[in-house]
């Protein structure tokens, strides 16, 4: 298959193609995943093997919008609500699994992460399949993730049998991630919809991640260009870094949007970029830690911290 004819906007080629055992980057409103069939161990190992991701690291299980719950998992009255406000969005819900869920997805845990994405492409998709989509971002294993069908083309390249474009996705961070397997509400990934979203919803207070593999994958150092990634609180601090760097002559980069979500949008591709442009250092402005800003915040934080 040659590179040209591996971007595709044909969705139903890529559902043979997935129905036949191969793995398919597809658009989600958050960030493209690298999708298989999720009882295709065969295929989901490959995933695995491309991201170059530890299979002890579970997958998201993508369901189309009319899936039956109950055959995924065991959903509390709340993770009901959650789900019957929040999907198809930018929501994972985490709750005790069924024996339909493969131990390659789960790495054998007893709980699984269900999402149903609002993508168009992605549950036309989803209607075409016997089955769910494992999805997770499809880069390699602590990059950054694509928000083009470009990126994950320059990223994969031939590793991936096909790549379904769906244009830019409309969020640009993952999913908010909660899991629901206890009585207390805990965010494990801030994403689009916050805390305080799901406190209106539901009147229950969420307490923040804890331990260490609650979400494995979490780690510190996630989302990281090569260029190095300094987080300043204002622009004015960042003004006066950029003054120190023009005398040393190092080379370097702005980061900042005024609008949140422009902020999301665009953060991947701004840290790819970096890349591309050889800077040795990106000057991040954090944005306010209200709404998406929450989850940017989360992410730069992610990028500072250097790859060992
Ligand atoms: O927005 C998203 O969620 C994107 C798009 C493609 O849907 N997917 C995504 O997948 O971000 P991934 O694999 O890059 O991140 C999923 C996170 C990982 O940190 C993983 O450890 C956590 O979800 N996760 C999945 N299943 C889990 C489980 N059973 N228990 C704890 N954490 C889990
Ligand atoms: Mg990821």
């Amino acid at each position: 298959m040659t590179r040209v004819s591996q971007i595709t906007t044909d969705v139903a080629r890529a559902a043979t193609l997935l129905k036949n055992g191969a793995i398919v980057a597809i658009p989600t409103e958050t960030v493209y995943g690298l999708a298989a069939l999720v009882h295709q161990e065969a295929a989901v190992m490959r995933i695995y093997s491309v991201k170059g991701r530890p299979t002890h690291h579970p997958l998201i299980v993508h369901v189309a919008k009319d899936f039956d719950l109950d055959k995924w998992g065991i959903f509390s009255s709340t993770a009901r609500l959650l789900a019957s406000e929040f999907w198809p969005g930018p929501l994972t819900l985490l709750v005790k699994r069924t024996a339909h869920v493969p131990d390659w997805v789960t790495g054998g845990r007893d709980t699984v992460a269900v999402r149903v994405p609002q993508h168009p492409m992605c549950q036309e998709l989803l209607g075409l399949i016997p089955d769910a989509l494992v999805a997770p971002s499809a880069n390699r294993f602590g990059r950054v993730s694509p928000t083009t069908a470009q990126h994950v083309l320059s990223d994969l390249g031939s590793d991936v049998d096909l790549i379904l474009d769906g244009g830019p996705c409309d969020i640009g961070v993952e999913s908010t991630i909660v899991d629901c397997t206890q009585d207390l509400l805990q965010i494990l990934r801030p994403g689009a919809i916050t805390a305080m979203d799901i406190f209106t919803l539901t009147g229950r207070t969420l307490s923040d991640a804890v331990g260490e593999s609650r979400a494995p994958g979490m780690m510190l150092s996630h989302y990281a260009p090569t260029a190095k990634v300094e987080l300043y609180e204002s622009q004015d601090e960042a003004a006066i870094r950029s003054s120190q760097l023009n005398e040393m002559g190092t080379s370097y980069q702005h980061l900042y949007f005024e609008d949140v979500n422009e902020y999301a949008l665009r953060l991947y591709d701004e840290l790819r970029m970096a890349d591309i442009n050889g800077v040795k250092i990106v000057l991040a402005v954090l944005p306010e830690p209200t709404r998406i800003g929450i989850a940017l915040r989360d992410r730069l934080k992610k990028a500072s911290h250097r790859q060992a």
